[in-house]
């Protein structure tokens, strides 16, 4: 998740650019920079660190120009730093490219690049593809740009100039957003319609596989193949802050639709030929047969996902494992040898707990993995190996896509683990392999229900107290889905293992207390049945979530794709957050910012 925008028009392009991508800062901000058709040619100007930091050096010696690129970058491949900022150019800059997306072929075409001669200055997959445009270019920026993205795996939005074309700007998409704001002798582009807003609200939403040239007074529209596309803009009502949140009205309610794209990204380059490759944990192979536990250490919600990492690790790759609360674990004198592995979960990567946790592990001789969002953060640049999340930046403080991000995580985690120690048939790989496949799908199938949840989010609404109850995976669930309710709409809930509730909390069950129950594990199915039945009785009312046999039983039913057992949590969640949120709402809550709560908890 990077910011791209480019500019063609009579204004100042650096005005412009540094605007818009100031706009796009949400999408990351890991450096930042431009590059502008000047008088003395192509220049660029890049830097480390939020785009204030590009305004000083810009501020002291600005870029005469009215066209040019901008870029805001969220480090995936190579660390936050000059070299890797875009614009990325040829070894002559002769090109110079931005681009939001992950190029997955791109180590096969850096080294026949380096073979042909091309030296690179570095570790990004985007500097490839400013070689590889260079090396077809003969003097017409667009044809070499079809030439290039021919070859090129992967997601893209790419905007690109020419030294030799100071008056074309060429853009292309392939998976990663992007649209064209059409002005009055201007042309703006963008990865998010807020950078364009201040200058027109005529957008052309650019498709996969579109490519446009745009010179100062036309834009041309054109499939890879360079055939003609007419499509008409669109009109745009809505208000700035509208349009950072994509027209949602909260973040939180973005960032739950986004998760079905979340679950692709964080896939995309991890499944190959019917195997799940963990190019990360290549130096960690070695270490793999002397791992005989493994703790996994995280902090609320990313404690909620190391519990399903607990229960999938053990279920799939047959290795024991113990979850804990980072603020406990190091002060529990927790047992730590050579053969111990430690997980710390965190999608900030800067939570204080979390941090301490893994500084203990690792002072115990622990090797310690790192499961995080953000690339650049604390928790991943202090463990011995990382694996990103590719939710992009979570805004709203309850944790939603960041969350499910790391449900699929453990599960590709655990299914690597398996395959690494051979302990799965192939007819079991086969099955999780599609279920995983599918997981995108099912969660946008989900996701088109959830309009039917504000009902019961109102009944709920009316409450103090709301209990969540579910059996193994779905107890883990519970907890999330307690939690999410709790920080957004302020009701008080609990998560109980379905089987404890006689031992104690049925107490509180009385006429009309809503019960949640998930029931997605068929092994424990039946067993769910009896302990809805038991609160019924007690005269709650009861949400049931999963197994078709809980329609007819349940007060309210909410049905989810079928999937394996083992995968199901990254869907059921999904109704939860909605409930939550919908409660939020309906209680006037503010829902992106509950109150006492920060989304990154630095403090112990
Ligand atoms: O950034 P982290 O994942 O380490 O944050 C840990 C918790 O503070 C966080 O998950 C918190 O519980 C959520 N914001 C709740 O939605």
């Amino acid at each position: 998740m990077c910011g791209i925008v480019g500019y063609i028009g009579k204004r100042s392009a650096q005005e412009v650019l540094l605007a818009g991508l100031e706009r796009l800062e949400y999408r990351g901000y890991d450096s930042a920079g431009v590059a502008i058709h000047t008088e003395t040619g192509l220049c660029v100007q890049k830097a480390k660190g939020r785009i204030s930091v590009l305004q000083n050096v810009l501020g002291k010696s600005p870029l005469k120009g009215t066209i040019g690129i901008g870029h805001t970058r969220w480090a995936t491949h190579g660390k936050p730093s000059d070299a890797n900022a875009h614009p990325h150019t040829d070894n002559d800059c002769a090109i110079s490219v931005v681009h939001n997306g992950i190029i997955e072929n791109y180590m096969e075409l850096k080294q026949q690049l380096i073979a042909q001669g091309a030296t690179f200055s570095s570790e990004t997959d985007t500097e490839v593809i400013a070689h590889l445009i260079a090396s077809v270019y003969t003097g017409d920026l667009v044809a070499a740009v079809r030439n290039a993205v021919s070859h090129i795996r992967g997601a893209f939005a790419l905007a690109v100039l020419a030294a030799q074309q100071p008056d074309q700007l060429v853009v292309v998409r392939m998976h990663s957003p992007l649209v064209i704001g059409i002005g009055h002798g201007e042309y703006v582009i963008a990865s998010d319609i807020p950078a364009i807003l201040p200058y027109t609200r005529e957008v052309c939403v650019l498709e996969d596989g579109d490519v446009v040239v745009l010179s100062y007074d036309a834009m041309k529209l054109m499939d890879v193949q360079g055939s003609t596309i007419e499509r008409a803009p669109l009109h745009i009502d809505w208000d700035v802050a509208t349009a950072e949140k994509n027209g949602f009205e909260h973040f939180m309610l973005k960032e739950m639709h986004e998760q079905p794209n979340a679950y692709r990204e964080t896939m995309r380059t991890r499944m190959h030929d019917g195997r799940i490759v963990l190019t990360e944990l290549d130096a960690f192979v070695a270490v793999l047969p002397k791992i005989g536990r493994i703790h996994i250490v995280a902090c609320g919600t990313a404690y909620h996902a190391g519990l399903i990492g607990q229960k999938l690790i053990e279920r799939i790759a047959g290795i024991p494992v113990e979850v804990d609360v980072a603020s406990e674990y190091r002060y529990r004198e927790p047992i730590i040898d050579a053969h111990t592995w430690v997980i710390v979960v965190s999608q900030s990567g800067e939570t204080a707990d979390t941090l301490a946790a893994l500084r203990e592990a690792k002072r115990r001789g622990a090797r310690v993995l790192a499961i995080t969002n953000v690339v650049a953060s604390s928790v991943a640049r202090e463990a011995d190996d990382v694996l990103l999340t590719m939710a992009g930046p979570e805004i709203a403080v309850a944790s939603t896509k960041a969350y499910t991000t790391m449900v699929v995580v453990f599960q590709l985690l655990s299914l690597w683990l398996a395959q690494e120690r051979k302990i799965v048939l192939r007819s079991e790989c086969e099955d999780w392999w599609r279920a995983l496949e599918q997981l995108p799908v099912h969660a946008q199938h989900v996701l088109q229900q959830a309009p039917k949840w504000h009902a019961i989010a109102q009944k709920i609404s009316l409450h103090d107290h709301v209990f969540f109850i579910g059996r193994g995976l779905d107890y883990a669930v519970a907890q999330e889905g307690s939690l999410k309710l709790k920080e957004i709409s302020y009701i008080h809930s609990e998560a109980y293992a379905a089987g404890e509730l006689k031992h104690g909390t049925l107490a509180l069950i009385s006429e009309g207390v809503p019960v949640i129950a998930l029931a997605t594990q068929a092994d424990v199915c039946e067993k769910m049945l009896s302990n809805i039945i038991e609160v019924q009785a007690r005269g709650a009312y009861v949400i049931g979530i999963g197994a078709p046999q809980l329609r007819g039983i349940v007060d309210e039913y909410i049905d989810i794709p079928q999937t394996i057992d083992a995968f199901s949590s990254a869907l059921s969640v999904i109704p939860l957050q909605f409930v939550a949120y919908y409660a939020a709402c309906i209680r006037g809550n503010d829902v992106d910012k509950p109150r006492n709560l920060a989304k990154s908890v630095t403090v112990e």
